[in-house]
Order: structure tokens, then C-alpha cells, then sequence
């Protein structure tokens, strides 16, 4: 499989993290040519410099890191403090960065990397709210055609919402920005709350991290003991879904998941259902396909490559 040179984008979040030094442990796999930083789970602010901490604890700071958009296209910006903390990256005790953050825009990045390097050789990864991403595109709509592919982690279907009854809270926050990506005509492979909660953080499994005895696996688990308490509370699961890996996890490993190739609607419009992903699972409309959704995962095969991996940073 050739290396994948791909741009991340992310709002930081703890398993936002655990994305990232998956990505950066995988240089057979996954050639990261830059992280762009939106606001989400917490303000952008935070999650730039997250992004660097995160870059740091990996040991790569050669990775350039871009802060992108401070708020929603057209809405109020929403965050997710209650799941991942004041700073975003809560539980470790992690050094404020000492790599500098670009001067660019982040917008401006990923519009002129994707012109600069040839076309179809370049993957998307959203790990956050689609503002970036948006944005993008609605300046520099040449970059639709260029562009591989767009592996993001938002949306649900049979899960149904976590934010919201309706929603899934990267889509939610910008339902908007996400219509703008899903109607582009780039090739999307979604990782909906469908499969991110099939990828539960057991005790077992962050045991084995910990067992690695390595700094990095430590973080992480003491990223996961604050990150999980949300949603064993709310779900009274077996340990917290981590969502975002389950990008990274599909650039190394796609075997491990598998979805269907279905339409996919945003809800824009309803308060009611505001950022609701309307996945056509059945196939009972007319509208035509537009992303590959996941539906199933084999998680402990998702576990087993995650631990691997960052044990070797
Ligand atoms: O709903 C889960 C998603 O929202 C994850 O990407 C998490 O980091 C937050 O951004
Ligand atoms: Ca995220």
C-alpha cells in the first residue's frame, strides 16, 4: 500500500490525540504533512496548542501545525468542555508547548498544499467540526477534483446523536460546513458514532496500553481515564468510545472496518434535528450515493494496532 500523505484536521480532544500519535507512529502508512487546527471541543486557542502538545509528546515536531477557523460558518460556536475538560487535553500533565505554531492560515495551507502537489495524492482527515474544510472549498472550489479522499469521523445513523438526540456533535456544531463537504463530490468515508462506539476503552485495554510502560502510552491512558468517565456515566458502557483513531486506524488497516456506500443528507434547517447525518442505509430514496459510511468494526484488532503503534513512539 503507498504512503498516504495526508493533512489532519483537528480540534483536540483526547482522542483527537490518540488520532494523531497513531498517525505519526505509522511512517510506513501515513506521511503527515501538516495538522490544522479547528475550534470544536474546545476554542481554537486550545486547540492549537493542543495540537502542538500533542505533536511534542510524540517527538515530532517537525510536523507544522495551522490554527484554522474560531467559529461555525454561520452559527455560534459550541464546545465539548464536559467531555474533555477546561483545557481539552485533560487527565496528563503535559508541558505547554515549545514548537511554534505557523503563521499561515490554516485554510490557506490546505488550499495551497493541495494545489502545489498533484492531484489525487493528497487525504483529508476531520477529526473536529467541518469549518476548515469548508471553508476551503468555498474559496478555492478548483481543489474539489485534486483532492484523494476525505476520511472523517462525524455523523450517525443508528446511533443516533450524542450531543443531541439528533446530532453527533462534529456535525452539529457546523451543519453547514458539513453539507458543504458531503454535497462537494469528493470521495467521503465517514467513521459515524455507528462505529466509534463499537471501539470502547475497557479496563483490559487500558491496562495493555499502560503495560507498555512507555511515555507516550501513559499519556494516553491517563487521557482515556479522564476522557471515558462522560460516557460510561451517560451510556454505562464498558469504557469511552475513542472516536477519531478510527480515521487514522483505517489508513493503516481498512480491513478492519467495514459500511456501505449510501447517500448521506445533512439536516440544516430543523432545530429540532440540527446536524442530523440522514444516511439512505436502505436504499429507500432515489438520492444518490455520496459516502462510504461505516457501520462495524473489529475492535479489539482496532485496539491491538492502536497499542502497537504507540508503544513505538
Ligand atoms: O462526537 C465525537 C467527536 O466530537 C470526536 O471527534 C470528538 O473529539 C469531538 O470532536
Ligand atoms: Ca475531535
Amino acid at each position: 500500500m503507498p504512503v498516504r500523505d495526508i493533512i489532519i484536521d483537528t480540534d483536540p480532544g483526547q482522542d483527537d490525540a490518540a488520532a494523531i500519535l497513531l498517525a505519526l507512529a505509522s511512517p510506513e502508512e501515513i506521511n503527515v504533512l501538516g495538522i490544522t487546527a479547528v475550534a470544536g471541543n474546545v476554542p481554537l486557542p486550545l486547540t492549537q496548542k493542543n495540537a502542538r502538545i500533542v505533536c511534542e509528546l510524540a517527538g515530532k515536531t517537525n510536523v507544522p501545525v495551522f490554527a484554522g477557523c474560531d467559529a461555525p460558518i454561520a452559527r455560534k460556536l459550541v464546545t465539548a468542555e464536559h467531555v474533555h475538560g477546561k483545557t481539552g487535553l485533560d487527565g496528563p500533565t503535559l508541558p505547554d508547548p515549545v514548537m511554534p505554531l505557523c503563521e499561515q492560515h490554516a485554510v490557506d495551507f490546505i488550499i495551497e498544499t493541495i494545489r502545489d502537489l498533484p492531484a489525487g495524492t493528497i487525504t483529508l482527515c476531520p477529526l473536529g467540526p467541518l469549518t476548515n474544510i469548508a471553508t476551503a472549498i468555498q474559496r478555492a472550489p478548483d481543489i474539489v477534483e485534486r483532492v484523494q479522499e476525505i476520511v472523517l469521523m462525524g455523523g450517525a445513523y443508528f446511533e443516533v446523536g450524542n450531543i443531541t438526540p439528533a446530532a453527533e456533535f462534529n456535525i452539529y456544531v457546523d451543519p453547514e460546513a458539513a453539507e458543504i463537504v458531503f454535497k462537494s463530490g469528493i470521495k467521503i468515508t465517514v467513521m459515524p458514532l455507528d462505529v466509534t462506539h463499537k471501539v470502547l476503552v475497557t479496563p483490559e485495554r487500558v491496562k495493555a496500553m499502560r503495560d507498555q510502560k512507555t511515555p507516550v502510552c501513559d499519556a494516553m491512558a491517563d487521557m482515556i481515564d479522564f476522557f471515558e468517565r462522560f460516557d460510561t456515566d451517560k451510556y454505562g458502557s464498558a469504557g469511552a468510545p475513542l472516536h477519531d483513531p478510527c480515521v487514522t486506524a483505517y489508513l493503516i488497516k481498512p480491513e478492519l472496518f467495514s459500511g456501505r456506500f449510501v447517500n448521506v443528507e445533512i439536516e440544516t434547517q430543523s432545530e429540532l434535528t440540527l446536524g442530523m447525518t440522514v444516511a439512505d442505509w436502505w436504499g429507500v430514496t432515489d438520492r444518490t450515493p455520496n459516502a462510504m459510511f461505516m457501520g462495524d468494526v473489529d475492535a479489539q484488532g482496532f485496539f491491538d494496532l492502536l497499542t502497537e503503534r504507540l508503544a513505538r513512539l
